[in-house]
């Protein structure tokens, strides 16, 4: 999710050289590698989770809750 109001990131525009994502909605851009806000309206960052790809499973190290 954006960190400026809540759009989905999952619908923006991927930027795999730059290795960033802009959301669709306002087109805020944020490092997919850091979750840094890039590019303005969003100035707060997005979490980031570390991967791991094993063959052909893709395993995602999200936080305990
Ligand atoms: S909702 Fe993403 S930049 Fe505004």
């Amino acid at each position: 999710m954006c960190s400026h109001a809540r759009s989905r990131l999952s619908d923006g525009y991927l930027d795999e050289k730059a290795c960033t994502v802009e959301c669709p909605t306002h087109n805020a851009v944020f490092s997919l590698a850091t979750g840094e806000a890039l590019e303005f309206p969003a100035d707060e960052p997005i979490p980031t989770y570390g991967i791991e790809l094993v063959g052909d499973d893709l395993y995602i190290d999200l936080p305990d809750d």
